[in-house]
């Protein structure tokens, strides 16, 4: 019977007058099938490429990344505590990790959820469980131990920080009375791993594969090698290596050339960076340019900061 049926309507073909609307018919019906098809099959191609985005994004994360490690112990005598705690207020730890390092969401946006560790030996700290050489491989070299990449963690800037000064910030958190706070961990999100898949956000971009630590610390009583030495490590990280900016941070205002700024007197400098205004009278993004951390720096600080750029 299906046979039959199948075959008249070719026989109604045959019947000019049925011929044209018939044929058209058939026509817009095959087309539209087809494009139904082709619809259908760009669908799945899409979703299939997402699929392959996602899960190559995923395993962006999940990559583990070899780095040579620093052989350092845990400084603990008091000079080295309250130079560690300085450290942490100075190179912002604290600012993203919370005041007692107990840690913080930080972003909870569509592409991920970032969410800075708490550092301490209370529930959810990584204290109870990482070494110092654990602590220094985070913090220097951008992994945990496992070797997966730490995302927004700016372990590129720390990797240029001294032995001793990382056994002074490792004593200092190892020393912190343990805070409870059980957090979630940092995700990327469907949109966050196609981003990561597709080369527009690049997972490991802090990681340091090269072994941390150079030399000894300055002191201010060389204020050149103390302004170069925390300019190199904070203020490059954003306004780059020869300081001339130019390079998006994210979606905020851009880091600007600070070059000149060596060259104007060093009370206007100071004034600068301790009220996010410029001589000119701008006002700055102080989400973008991180005016709060420099409230820790002492004047000296900022004056060696000063004094290194102009040099350049
Ligand atoms: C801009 C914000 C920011 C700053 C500044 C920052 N951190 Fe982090 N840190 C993070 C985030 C976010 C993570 C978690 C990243 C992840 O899970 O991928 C992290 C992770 C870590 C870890 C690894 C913990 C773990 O869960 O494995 C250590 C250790 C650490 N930070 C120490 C420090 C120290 C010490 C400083 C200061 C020298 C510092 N951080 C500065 C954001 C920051
Ligand atoms: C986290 C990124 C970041 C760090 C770290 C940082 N800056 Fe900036 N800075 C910026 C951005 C972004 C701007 C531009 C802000 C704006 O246009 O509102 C800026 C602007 C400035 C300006 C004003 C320049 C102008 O255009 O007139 C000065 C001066 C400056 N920074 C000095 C420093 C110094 C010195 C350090 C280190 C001690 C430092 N910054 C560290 C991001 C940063």
């Amino acid at each position: 019977m299906r046979t039959r049926q199948a075959v008249r309507p070719v026989e109604d073909l045959e019947d000019p007058s049925a011929r044209g609307p018939r044929i058209q018919e058939v026509i817009v019906k095959k087309i539209f099938k087809y494009t139904g098809i082709v619809a259908i099959g760009v669908v799945l191609l899409l979703i299939l490429a997402g699929a392959g985005l996602y899960y190559k994004g995923g395993n962006a994360l999940d990559a583990k990344y070899m780095v040579a490690t620093a052989a350092i112990e845990a400084s603990t005598d008091s000079a080295s505590l309250a130079r560690g705690e300085h450290l942490v207020n100075m190179l912002g730890c604290s600012d993203c990790h919370g005041g007692n390092l107990a840690g913080r969401v930080m972003i909870d946006a569509p592409p991920f959820l970032v969410v800075a560790s708490n550092l301490t030996k209370g529930k959810g700290g990584v204290g109870n469980v990482y070494s110092t050489l654990d602590y220094d491989r985070a913090m220097r070299n951008g992994v945990r131990p496992d070797g997966t990449p730490l995302i927004i963690m700016p372990s590129k800037a720390v990797h240029k920080l001294a032995d001793a000064d990382a056994a002074a910030i490792i004593g200092y958190i190892q020393s912190l009375p343990p805070v409870d706070n059980e957090l979630p961990e940092t995700m990327l999100r469907p949109l966050g791993r196609v981003l990561a898949a597709s080369g527009q956000f690049d997972v490991g971009m802090e990681v340091s594969p090269e072994k941390p630590g150079h030399g000894t610390v300055p002191t201010l009583d060389d204020p050149l090698a103390y302004g170069k030495y925390s300019a190199d490590m904070i203020c490059a990280h954003c306004h780059q290596a020869n300081f001339k900016g130019g390079v998006p941070m994210g979606p905020g205002p851009v880091p600007t050339d600070i070059t000149a700024y060596g060259k104007i007197p060093v009370d206007q400098f100071l004034a600068t960076l301790r009220t996010g205004k410029t001589p000119g009278g701008r006002e700055l993004d102080q989400e973008a340019m991180p005016i709060a951390i420099f409230n820790h720096w002492s004047d000296d600080e900022i004056k060696a900061v000063h004094a290194y750029l102009a040099t350049l």
